[in-house]
């Protein structure tokens, strides 16, 4: 009971979401954490309208000619509708995806006088950070959810408990970049420019890539909690692998769908960056995670972005070719993500501050 009082009461008291979760004396959600979640917002997920676009990698690497501009033509219509898809056939082996999970759940489990040593500040750009909800400074809600993040690319860091950890997110971390820059190549093609447009002009080859482990424990009234609000994300794609738990919901037609997919699939996002060098054309896909009250869920997501000296803007070439002015000022990746995280911005796109 003591936990959950001081839950209440001190908010930036809370260690984690885990030992709050794990005392035995919570059946509901504590104040601090209460969020509604509308029933009547979620879609159908046998409705046809929200069948999740499924795109088969191995047809961009290694299919007919034919096979691989199919699939950059359906590429068009999906980033403009969705903004989200799940790959199949990527090439990562089923066993490291697992190998992956099962090291982020080494991590969540050790005592939380352990994790503390990897708290650090608020700023995204740190080699690494734990921590719960996800700034205890600025939250209104808390969230229903301990997270880390590491970052993988340009320079590799890890934690190193547990001790298998470091191999498996650099292998990881290698082969989902392959998956992602894949994915851009296809996206480049499909705005109609060079394969490597988004590559260069991204400068990808220093691109930062984040590791982003989120541990949801079981909530005992679910839909009163919330494990991430509504956001989008700061980069250019991301990815996400998950444990056998569903929670992820994507905005499609003004409604929350939960996506639900082959579990050796990758879940794929475009992000606030992929939106502003379209020009609005391709979008940042909103999405949120919910909480159940059955199991612990795990999730990894891995985002893709440009190199973090990079200015972005629309793509004069676009902007020329569909003859619409730029919708969106220029600015330095590693400021937006600043701006994104400073609070400023609690529940809203980023980009919503640079409009032209
Ligand atoms: C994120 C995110 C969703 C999930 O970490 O940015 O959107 O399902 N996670 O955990
Ligand atoms: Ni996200």
């Amino acid at each position: 009971m003591a936990a959950v009082a001081q839950a209440l009461e001190t908010p930036s008291s809370v260690t984690s979401i885990k030992s709050l979760a794990e005392s035995s004396a919570l059946n509901t959600v504590p104040s601090a954490y209460a969020f509604n979640i509308n029933p009547n917002d979620e879609a159908d997920p046998k409705d046809p309208e929200f069948a999740i676009p499924i795109i088969d990698m191995s047809l961009l690497t290694s299919g007919t000619p034919e096979q691989r501009s199919q699939i950059i033509h359906d590429l068009v219509k999906i980033c403009q509708e969705w903004g989200f898809f799940i790959a199949i056939n990527h090439g990562v082996p089923e066993s490291l995806m697992k190998a992956m999970i099962d090291a982020c759940h080494g991590f969540f489990s050790l005592p939380d006088e352990e994790k503390k040593e990897f708290k650090s500040g608020n700023d995204v750009l740190e080699m690494f950070k734990y921590g719960t909800s996800y700034n205890l400074a600025l939250d209104k809600v808390l969230l229903w959810r301990d997270f880390f993040k590491v970052r993988t690319h340009p320079e590799f860091y890890s934690l190193y408990k547990p001790a298998t950890f470091s191999e498996v997110s650099m292998e990881f971390g290698k082969r989902t970049r392959e998956v992602a820059l894949e994915i851009t190549k296809a996206i480049s093609e499909s705005l109609g420019l060079e394969p490597n447009y988004i590559y260069e002009k991204m400068n990808m080859d220093r691109g930062l890539q984040l590791l982003a482990g989120n541990y949801y424990p079981p909530c005992p009234q679910p839909e009163h909690a919330i494990g991430i609000p509504h956001h989008t994300d700061h980069g250019l794609v991301t990815l996400l692998i998950q444990n056998e738990m569903n929670g992820l919901q994507v905005e499609h037609k003004g409604k929350w769908l939960t996506v639900n997919g082959p579990a050796n699939g990758f879940f794929v996002n475009l992000a606030d960056q992929m939106q502003i060098l379209t020009n609005g054309k391709y979008k940042s896909v909103m999405h949120r995670a919910t909480v159940n009250n059955k199991a612990t869920r795990i999730s990894i997501a891995i985002p893709h972005g440009p190199s973090v000296d990079t200015t972005i803007a629309p793509a004069p070439e676009l902007c020329e070719r569909e003859g619409k002015p730029p919708k969106y000022l220029a600015m330095n990746y590693k400021e937006y993500i600043q701006l994104q995280q400073s609070g400023k911005n609690y529940m809203k796109s980023t980009f919503d501050h640079i409009l032209a």
